[in-house]
C-alpha cells in the first residue's frame, strides 16, 4: 500500500467534465470530479505522490485507496455516505437524501500523541496521511484559491501602513507589536512603489506575487525549486525569473523606484535572500514567509544544503534534517526580525515559523547549546550565527490573521469558492455576472472580480473565489442553484471554502492567535462547525488536524455544498451557507469583538437576543 510505487495516471485520473454522470447522483459525482481536479496536474504541486500543496497535503492516503474511493463514489447510493478515514476509504453506511455524501476524518491524534513525531510513525506503516486543509478535503482550486486572501491581506497591510500616493508612509505599528483590529476598515489603498520580500513559491505562496502586484507593489520571493519559479511563470502568478541573488535585488530595486508592480522569484534559499538583504543594507517595506516551515521534514530546506543535498539527506537521515531545518528556520527568524528592527513591517504568514524558531531556541536552551554558539558550517553562517540575538524574540512579528484579516472574520466573510463541474469557463463567467449584480454597491468586491477575470489563469476546473460574508453566501448560493435550475449553466455548481475561515479553525499561532478572550487555543468551535454542517446537509463535511501550521497546533473543519439546481438542494445550500459563517460571527462575538456582535444582531444570529423573544 505504498504511494511511491504508483505514479499518477493522466489518462486514467483525468477529471470529468460535461453532463453525463459517472456516479449515481450529481452529488457523488461533484466530489469524485473535485478529488481528481485536486490531483490534476495543473492544480496540485506533486501528483505522483499524490501531494496537493502545503508541504505534504495529500488528497488520498496512496493510490490504491484512490481507486477505492472513486470506486466507492460510483456505486454509492443517494441514501448512504461514505467514511474517509485519514485517505482511506473505511464504510460506506446508510444515512439519508438530506445527510452528506462523504464524511472526512484527517490526521486527528489524541492530543497527547499529536506530533509530527509519532505521525511520521503512523505514516510509515501507512496509518494515517496530512490532509492539509483542502487538499484532503477535495475542494483546493490551485493557487487561485489563496489569491484573494493574500490580495486582501496586501490591500490590509497597505491601507495599515501607507497612504497612497502623496502623503508618505503611515505606520499605525510599531515593530513586534500584535494590533488588535477589530476596528480596521478595509478601503482600497496601493503598494505602489514598495518592495515585499517573502519566500516559497509553493501551492499557497505562489499566489503572493500575483497577489502584491494586484496591489501595485513589487515582490520579490525567494525559492529554492526552479520548477516552482517555472510553474508560477506559466501560471501568471509571477513575471520574471532570477538566478542570482543581487541581480534579483537590484531588478527589484529599480521596480521599486520607477512605482511599477512586478514579481520577481529568486532560486535561493530565504535564507541567503535575508542575508544579502542585511548584509546591502536594503530594509523591504514589507516581510514575510509562505515556505512550509509548518513541516520540518517535507516543507522546509535548509540553508546550509542544495536542494539536491536536502532530498537525499531527508530519505538518508530524517533526524539530522529535521535538526538541520530547526537550525535554519531559527536563523530565518533572526533575520526577519533584523529587518524589523530596521523598519520592515513583518508578519507570520501562516507557517508557523515563529514557533518552530521558538522551539529551537527553547531546546537549545534546555540542553545547554546557545543558539549564537551553534557550530558554523559555513563562513556566512558563522558570521550569522555569531550576531548578537536578544533571546524570546520569536513572536515579536504578529500573524497575519490577528493583524490584518479578523475584522473580515467578524462580518463573517472568507475564502468562499466554487467550481463549474461542467469544465466550461463560461459557466464561471456567468457565475461571475450573477455575483457582480447580486452585491452592487461592493466596490472591493467588484475590484477583486474585474481583476481576477483579468489576470488569474484557471488550473483544472475553472472556478472562483470571492471573499463574501454573512447574508452573502446564502445569496450566492441560491442564486447559483437558480442558474443549474434554468439551463443557464451547463451542469452543477459546487461550492466550498477554505478551512482557513471565520468559524471553521482552532489555531492559536494562526486564525485564532491572540483572540481578545484568550480563547485561542478552544477547539469546541471547528467540532461544531463540522457537526452543524452535517446536520444542515452539507455534501460532504471534513475535520481536520495539524493544517497549515503541523501536527499539534490546529483543528478544523471543512465543508462543500452543490447546487444542482433542485428544491432540495436549494433548502441544504440556505442552511448549511447561513449558518457555516454564522458559526464564525457567533465565535467572534463570543470573543467579545463589536463588529461580529453587530453582525450577529444584523443576521438573527444573536442568541440572548433570541431568549429574550
Ligand atoms: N497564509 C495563508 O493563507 C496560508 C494558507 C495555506 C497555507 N499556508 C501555509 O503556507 C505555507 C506554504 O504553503 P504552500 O501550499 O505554498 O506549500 P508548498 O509546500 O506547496 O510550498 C512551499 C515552498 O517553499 C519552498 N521552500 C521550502 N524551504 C525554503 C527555503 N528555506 N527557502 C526558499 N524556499 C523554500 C519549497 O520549495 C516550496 O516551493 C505552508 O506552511 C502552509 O501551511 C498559509
Amino acid at each position: 500500500m505504498s504511494s511511491i510505487t504508483k505514479k499518477y495516471d493522466p489518462v486514467k485520473y483525468k477529471t470529468p467534465t460535461g453532463t453525463r454522470l459517472n456516479c449515481k447522483g450529481w452529488i457523488q459525482e461533484a466530489a469524485y470530479r473535485m478529488l481528481l481536479n485536486n490531483l490534476d496536474p495543473e492544480v496540485a504541486e506533486r501528483p505522483d505522490d499524490l501531494i496537493v500543496y502545503g508541504g505534504r497535503g495529500k488528497a488520498a492516503r496512496n493510490f490504491e485507496c484512490l481507486d477505492l474511493i472513486l470506486k466507492a463514489l460510483k456505486v454509492l447510493e443517494d441514501d448512504e455516505t461514505l467514511l474517509i478515514q485519514s485517505g482511506k476509504p473505511v464504510a460506506m453506511l446508510k444515512t439519508h437524501r438530506d445527510a452528506p455524501r462523504v464524511l472526512i476524518s484527517n490526521s486527528q491524534l489524541v492530543p497527547k500523541w499529536a506530533t509530527w513525531e509519532h505521525f511520521d510513525e503512523l505514516e510509515k506503516k501507512g496509518l494515517m496521511m496530512y490532509g492539509q486543509m483542502t487538499a484532503g478535503s477535495w475542494i483546493y482550486i490551485g493557487s487561485q484559491g489563496i489569491v484573494q486572501g493574500t490580495y486582501e491581506t496586501y490591500a490590509a497591510v497597505a491601507t495599515t501602513h501607507f497612504c497612497h500616493p502623496d502623503a508618505g508612509r503611515i505606520s499605525t505599528q510599531t515593530p513586534g507589536q500584535r494590533p488588535t483590529t477589530n476596528d480596521q476598515q478595509h478601503t482600497a489603498a496601493s503598494l505602489k512603489g514598495t518592495l515585499n520580500v517573502s519566500a516559497g513559491l509553493g501551492g499557497m505562496g505562489g499566489a503572493q506575487p500575483l497577489a502584491i502586484t494586484m496591489n501595485e507593489g513589487v515582490a520579490l520571493i525567494a525559492e529554492v525549486e526552479e520548477w516552482r519559479i517555472d510553474k508560477r511563470i506559466e501560471t501568471r502568478y509571477l513575471d520574471e525569473k532570477y538566478t542570482n541573488i543581487d541581480e534579483a535585488i537590484d531588478a527589484a530595486m529599480q521596480y521599486k523606484k520607477d512605482g511599477t508592480a512586478k514579481s520577481i522569484g529568486v532560486l535561493c534559499n530565504a535564507v541567503h535572500l535575508l542575508q544579502r538583504l542585511v548584509e546591502r543594507n536594503i530594509i523591504p517595506d514589507t516581510l514575510t514567509d509562505q515556505t512550509s516551515a509548518h513541516d520540518p521534514l517535507i516543507g522546509y530546506v535548509p540553508h546550509i544544503l542544495t536542494n539536491e543535498q536536502a532530498n537525499i539527506l531527508r530519505k538518508e537521515n530524517p533526524e539530522q534534517y529535521i535538526e538541520r531545518s530547526y537550525e535554519s528556520m531559527y536563523l530565518h527568524v533572526q533575520l526577519m526580525l533584523q529587518l524589523m528592527d530596521k523598519g520592515a513591517i513583518t508578519f507570520d504568514y501562516g507557517n508557523n515559523i515563529r514557533a518552530r524558531a521558538q522551539e529551537y531556541e527553547v531546546k537549545s536552551r534546555e540542553s545547554g547549546v546557545g543558539s549564537r554558539k551553534h557550530d558554523s558550517r559555513t563562513n556566512s553562517d558563522s558570521e550569522l550565527l555569531t550576531t548578537d540575538y536578544k533571546l524570546n524574540r520569536c513572536f515579536d512579528f504578529p500573524g497575519f490573521v490577528p493583524a490584518y484579516i479578523r475584522p473580515l472574520f467578524c462580518l463573517g466573510k472568507g475564502p468562499f469558492r466554487w467550481a463549474a463541474l461542467s469544465g466550461d469557463p463560461d459557466d464561471i463567467r456567468i457565475t461571475d455576472d450573477v455575483i457582480l449584480s447580486l452585491f452592487p454597491h461592493d466596490k472591493g468586491l467588484h475590484r477583486w472580480m474585474k481583476m481576477a477575470q483579468e489576470k488569474i489563469a484557471f488550473q483544472g476546473l475553472p472556478a472562483r473565489i470571492c471573499w463574501i460574508g454573512q447574508g452573502d453566501r446564502e445569496k450566492a448560493g441560491l442564486a447559483f442553484n437558480e442558474l443549474v435550475r434554468s439551463g443557464k449553466v451547463k451542469a452543477p455548481i459546487v461550492i466550498g471554502r477554505d478551512h482557513l475561515d471565520t468559524g471553521s479553525v482552532a489555531s492559536p499561532n494562526r486564525e485564532t492567535e491572540a483572540m481578545l478572550d484568550g480563547s485561542d487555543a478552544v477547539a469546541d468551535w471547528p467540532i461544531l462547525n463540522a457537526l452543524v454542517n452535517t446536520a444542515g446537509g452539507a455534501s460532504w463535511v471534513s475535520l481536520h488536524h495539524g493544517g497549515g501550521v503541523g501536527m499539534g497546533y490546529s483543528i478544523h473543519a471543512g465543508m462543500v455544498i452543490v447546487a444542482d439546481g433542485t428544491d432540495e438542494a436549494a433548502a441544504r445550500l440556505s442552511r448549511v451557507l447561513r449558518n457555516d459563517p454564522g458559526l464564525g460571527v457567533i465565535r467572534h462575538a463570543d470573543a467579545g469583538y463589536d463588529i461580529a456582535k453587530e453582525t450577529a444582531k444584523n443576521n438573527n444570529l444573536d442568541i440572548i437576543d433570541r431568549l429574550r423573544m
